[in-house]
């Protein structure tokens, strides 16, 4: 190829490159049959560049301004595709007018992390509202209308007249389905305007059904195992929240985004604006859920459930392994490359005597008063989880020594510990709770009493909790310790600048909260949990790279410290990182989790060589410094080599943790 032609592609690429930020159409097709031939990015891709690629990367050359480097690190965006469908009689214009209402009330566009030491990710995300007409209405609305018209009203007088979700769901899904298949991977929401029907009615989600004596909740709303979420307008209005006082007692109808929609009829516009509110809300919920605890790659996973228990004749109904294994298991929860183990054990008290120690040092009591024909003072128990936490912590060889773990795991071990008490009486972890979620374990407990009146009610009733089956609890609990899965009404609020509780959407299939019974997972639970690793893998990179860029910049900025080859590779790299970066975004975005964990862990390899880059330079910039200068000790610089020294050995131990399964594998 004659010289001059070469240049000019060189040109034609660099000036694509710097004019839209996507580089060498090339690059896309190298790396893809990269992530192909090596799906794990087992090994670094950059040696493999043909050689016009890697000139190709050379271009744009970073600014030396470290600062407007970080803030387009910091810029990077996922956004996150929603497809609104109007079922029912919306105007011609109601979509572009939900775009309009939507746009204007953008929330806060980065991810959080709440708990006990809550920040905000470096990648932010926003929605992109596809808001269109569909036309299932009439079949959903006489679906409904068959139901009323052919049971008999419930025994108990209710307002609100109970229709199985699956009356619906079955419509819904059908038409998701369809849709699903001919257009871009996205999250569906249907808001269904529907007849007023003759008896005012709400959806019922007998999941199992212990017994008809027990409240259950009502809701109007469902959110699928598949990636979508339907809504009733026209049921309702339900009722749950805490049945007192507590967290989560918000003012009825003003904060409630499904409460403002019974309102009288009133101008399509103002329905409008309610609707745009409830998509936002559930966009904030479910569909960018705030992360309980940062959680990392790691390859592999076993979760350990440990049964502590009395007697020998025990009953195991309400605690089934294979059921929550199951649950777990076919929830699609882990990469491609990572193995998901569960074992499980069993103990009895007499054979773990730092297990009873544990019951006895975090038994609590408190009293409350109840009103019978005098007002009675009860003194109840409890156990307070802190404590109990810090003891089989502090006693993990002793405990697994009783039990028989022995324990020869690389990777992330989650022990959940369930306490099983011969004791008449209720006991739960800090009054309330059937399980409590810590980053290193779970525990669970349950006495022989069957169950409680706890402090929730829906539509006017007391909840009651089924205080003998805890499969349910235990899920939510794992969910949260191992995948950083938030339950449904814990959300990060900028307004607050606080977590807030808001059960709004915690009615039907979620594995946590009250007000459900389902222990299967939605689409919710199931995106979250790998969204969340790729999301903290890749705030890990943006965070190490502007460490990286703030050393370099304190040691004078990369023209001055990197000479020759070693400031060509340095720039080669970065455009590398950069731009896998943004592949990795926009792999989130089209919800390929799999490929995009391949380009954050390939941009790691990057960043590795970044580091190695600048170690190299700055090692032989030290020497060549106390050469020359002798005197004066070159403190500064003997510091910033520290600085980088630090940070390739940081690299270095991760880079090493995080391959060596795969050495082991290839
Ligand atoms: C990675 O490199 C090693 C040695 O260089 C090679 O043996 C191995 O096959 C490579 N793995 C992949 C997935 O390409
Ligand atoms: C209050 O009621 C309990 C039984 O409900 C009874 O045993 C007790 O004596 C009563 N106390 C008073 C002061 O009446
Ligand atoms: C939010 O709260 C934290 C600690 O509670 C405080 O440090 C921070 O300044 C607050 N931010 C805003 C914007 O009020
Ligand atoms: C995420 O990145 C931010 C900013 O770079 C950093 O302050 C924070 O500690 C990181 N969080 C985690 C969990 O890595």
């Amino acid at each position: 190829m004659p010289k001059s032609l070469f240049f000019l592609i060189i040109i034609i690429f660099s000036s694509f490159q710097t004019l839209s930020s996507t580089p060498v159409i090339g690059l896309d097709s190298f790396l893809s049959e990269q992530y192909r031939r090596d799906p794990l990015a087992s090994n670094d891709s950059f040696p493999f560049l043909p050689p016009f690629l890697k000139k190709s990367l050379s271009l744009p050359v970073p600014s030396s301004n470290h600062k407007s480097l970080i803030s387009e690190l910091l810029s990077f965006k996922i956004s996150f595709p929603i497809y609104v469908k109007f079922v029912g009689p919306f105007s011609a214009a109601a979509p572009t007018l939900l775009q309009s209402f939507v746009s204007v009330a953008i929330p806060s566009s980065q991810f959080h992390v709440i708990g006990s030491d809550p920040h905000h990710l470096a990648v932010s995300h926003s929605l992109h509202l596809e808001p269109s007409h569909s036309g299932i209405d009439s079949e959903i609305s006489a679906a409904i209308r068959a139901h009323i018209d052919s049971s008999t009203a419930p025994l108990y007088r209710s307002a609100l007249f109970p229709v199985p979700h699956t009356v619906v769901d079955s419509i819904v899904r059908r038409d998701f389905q369809k849709e699903e298949s001919n257009s871009a991977p996205g999250f569906y929401i249907y808001l269904l305007n529907l007849d007023k029907q003759s008896k005012r009615y709400a959806y019922s989600y007998d999941a199992k059904d212990p017994s008809p004596a027990f409240t259950k909740c009502l809701g109007t709303i469902w959110t699928g195992k598949e990636r979508y979420v339907w809504i009733d307008l026209a049921a309702g209005p339900v009722d749950y929240g805490p049945a007192l006082s507590g967290d989560g007692l918000l003012p009825r109808g003003e904060f409630h985004a499904l409460a403002s929609l019974h309102k009288n009829p009133r101008p399509e516009k103002a329905l409008l604006a309610d609707l745009a509110s409830l998509v936002l809300s559930a966009y904030q919920t479910l569909l960018v859920p705030s992360l309980r605890i940062p959680v990392f790659l790691e390859t592999t996973l076993l979760i350990q459930f440990i049964h502590i228990h009395g007697s020998d004749g025990r009953d195991q109904s309400g605690l089934d392994w294979a059921n929550i294994e199951q649950i777990l298991r076919d929830s699609n929860l882990a990469f491609k490359d990572q193995t998901l183990q569960f074992k499980s054990y069993s103990v009895k008290y007499t054979e773990c005597p730092i297990c009873s120690f544990a019951i006895t040092k975090s038994t609590n009591s408190y009293t409350s008063r109840f009103l019978f024909e005098n007002y009675t003072l009860i003194v109840s128990e409890y156990l307070d989880s802190k404590h109990l936490r810090q003891v089989l912590a502090d006693s993990v060889d002793e405990i697994h020594r009783a039990i028989g773990i022995s324990d020869d795991v690389y990777g992330k071990v989650l022990p959940v510990y369930v306490f099983d008490l011969d004791y008449d009486k209720v006991v739960l972890l800090d009054r309330f709770h059937q399980a409590i979620a810590f980053r290193d374990m779970v525990i669970a407990v349950r006495t022989r009493t069957a169950q409680t009146v706890s402090d929730y009610s829906c539509n006017g009733r007391h909840v009651i909790t089924q205080t003998r089956y805890l499969d349910r609890a235990i899920v939510g609990s794992v969910l949260q310790s191992m995948w950083g899965v938030a339950p449904t009404h814990l959300l990060w609020s900028p307004e607050h600048n606080n977590t807030i509780v808001d059960y709004t959407w915690s009615v039907g299939q979620t594995p946590f909260g009250p007000f459900s019974e389902f222990s299967s997972l939605s689409f919710v639970q199931k995106d979250a949990a790998r969204r969340n690793v790729l999301l903290i893998s890749l705030n890990y990179t943006i965070t190490s790279a502007i460490d990286l860029l703030e050393s370099l910049a304190a040691h004078g900025g990369d023209r001055k410290l990197l000479k020759g080859n070693r400031y060509v590779e340095f720039v080669q790299r970065w455009n590398f990182l950069r731009y896998k970066l943004s592949k990795a975004v926009s792999a989130v975005s089209q919800l390929d989790y799999n490929k995009a964990m391949y380009f954050s862990r390939s941009s790691d390899l990057d960043l590795y060589a970044l580091h190695t880059v600048i170690y190299q330079a700055t090692q032989e910039l030290e020497a060549s410094l106390v050469c020359f200068n002798d005197p004066p000790f070159p403190w500064a610089s003997a510091s910033v080599a520290g600085v980088f020294l630090v940070g390739f050995f940081y690299v270095y131990a991760k880079k090493d943790k995080i391959f060596r399964n795969k050495r082991k594998r290839f």
